[in-house]
């Protein structure tokens, strides 16, 4: 994938024309007040307008980036144009006092201790021995929920953070959305669960940064799923808050891990457990996906849910099980505590060739991410489930790294997921989960401590996404 403004000397030339030509036009129309594009690039015009003028100082840019060209091939270009991010200062009650508290997440109901997973930057305990299963370092017991915390500390790491907003393209708010609901979300009234979001907007459209796109600039990360945060009522019995129903929250960008059809919100993977810390940690493990022996053909790992009888899910489980030679099933079923262990279940899915992930209580898991990570090949029986969500960090054309069985096909009896998956060939197959593993760098968050060199991963791609989409709403506004 391309980095914008990458030190191409071409793309500089361009650039300084096209600034040049914008300024011209500028200077015609009376009321502009961004100089947004002129503050990297040395174009000063002062007092005249005329085309003469612009071209001879083209002429002598151009002449100067030459020259510098040839002394420091990297001086003369800003690589961070078009991609500085000004990270808000937010009171620590938005986010680090959440942290402080975190024993305010834990249910009693959890198996996990919240505190626990907000170690090692959001990343959880690391994972001491997996038997051979994983690699031997740069695993984790990482919590789908801490994605705000973990994207927060990538942020602090980011090459072009910038403390002056008015060049930044982007305003991130380190807001921890999910975790901060998820104290209020059992047994508080609806007016609680909305406390936060309502001081979070009110401290932020007071802020100079809010007036000039009114928050459209801004974009902020949960850990939880969208719909969690568009309550339609005041009724304290309807779930969640009403967040992204503030009209200040709505020309916010919101990143979450599963978005939902309103168009300000867009879907990112769910943290994995590996998180490496060097390139060829990751391409290690892909080498070993590879040539990964699969003894299944296909498996699943996820719970029966018992207020759904006659589901899509009951389905593939009674498939699983009937076809015992070629599926494994993980039953992670609150009393078989088989999937509390990041091991038992990655175990499971390095030795399937395809993984089925059908909805559960909303479209999108983060096992689909865990298997991918294993070069499992999805089987989806929804499109919401993963092709409409992640389309900054998937192929379009789905075919190349998954298989789509419409869930509707599961109701007829007679259709069989084993049979359905034998009609792949060999070479599908292989094609399939090449691209699957080829996607891996794609699908992990990096350890905040030591960037990858080489790779990008689903921070990268995340933050391109929000750059380009804030892009897009400049240009129209
Ligand atoms: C990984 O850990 C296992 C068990 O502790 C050890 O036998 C093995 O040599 C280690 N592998 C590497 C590459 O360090
Ligand atoms: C922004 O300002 C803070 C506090 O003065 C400083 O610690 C930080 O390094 C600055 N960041 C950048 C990108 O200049
Ligand atoms: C949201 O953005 C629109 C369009 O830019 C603007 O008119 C409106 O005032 C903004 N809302 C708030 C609450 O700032
Ligand atoms: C999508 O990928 C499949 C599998 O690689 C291929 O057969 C098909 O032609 C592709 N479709 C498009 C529209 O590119």
């Amino acid at each position: 994938m391309e980095k914008p403004f990458a030190g191409n000397y071409r793309i500089l030339l361009w650039f300084v024309f096209l600034s040049a030509n914008i300024l011209f036009l500028l200077f015609l129309s009376i009321d502009y007040s961004s100089t947004i594009s002129t503050n990297h690039v040395n174009v000063h015009v002062e007092s005249r307008t005329d085309n003469a003028y612009v071209e001879s100082r083209i002429d002598v840019i151009t002449k100067q980036a030459d020259f510098e060209q040839n002394l420091n091939p990297k001086s003369d270009v800003d690589l961070c144009l078009g991609r500085y991010i000004y990270l808000h200062d937010l009171p620590a009650q938005f986010n680090d006092e959440v942290l402080k508290n975190c024993h305010l997440l834990t249910r009693k109901t959890d198996k996990f201790d919240m505190c626990q997973s907000t170690e090692n930057f959001g990343f959880g305990p690391k994972i001491e021995n997996s038997y051979g299963v994983l690699s031997n370092t740069s695993w984790f017991s990482t919590n789908q929920f801490l994605l705000e915390v973990i994207f927060h500390n990538r942020m602090k790491k980011y090459e072009c953070l910038t403390n002056d907003s008015s060049i930044a393209s982007a305003i991130f708010v380190p807001f921890y959305a999910g975790l901060d609901l998820r104290r209020y979300l059992w047994g508080f009234k609806a007016s609680v669960r909305d406390s936060s979001g309502l001081a979070l907007v009110k401290w932020l459209a007071e802020k100079p940064e809010w007036k000039k796109m009114w928050g459209r600039d801004h974009f902020l990360v949960a850990g939880r799923i969208s719909r969690d945060f568009r309550r339609q009522s005041d009724s304290n019995s309807d779930w969640g808050s009403k967040f992204r129903f503030l009209p200040e929250s709505e020309n916010i960008s919101m990143i979450s891990i599963e978005s939902s059809s309103w168009n300000n919100d867009f879907a990112i993977p769910y943290p994995t457990y590996f998180h490496p810390s060097k390139d060829s940690e990751v391409s290690q493990w892909q080498d070993r996906m590879r040539w990964q022996k699969r003894e299944y053909l296909f498996s699943f790992a996820g719970a029966p849910r018992s207020r759904h009888k006659g589901s899509i899910r009951a389905n593939v489980i009674d498939q699983c099980k009937t076809s015992s030679k070629s599926c494994k099933f993980l039953d992670c079923s609150d009393g078989a505590n088989n999937c509390d262990d990041p091991v038992n279940v990655m175990k499971v899915f390095v030795s399937s060739a395809f993984c089925i992930q059908p909805p559960g209580d909303s479209l999108t898991r983060r096992s689909i991410f865990d298997s991918m990570l294993a070069g499992c090949i999805p089987v989806f029986l929804d499109p919401g489930s993963a092709y409409t969500q992640y389309t900054w960090h998937l192929p379009k054309n789905y075919s190349k790294y998954s298989v789509f069985i419409p869930g509707k096909l599961l109701r007829d009896k007679k259709f069989r997921i084993e049979e359905r998956l034998l009609q792949v060939s060999k070479e599908e197959e292989i094609a399939m989960r090449e691209e699957v593993i080829n996607l891996i760098p794609s699908i992990i968050y990096a350890d905040s401590k030591s960037k990858l060199e080489r790779v990008e991963d689903a921070f990268d791609l995340a933050v391109q996404g929000i750059l380009e989409r804030i892009e897009t709403i400049r240009k129209v506004e």
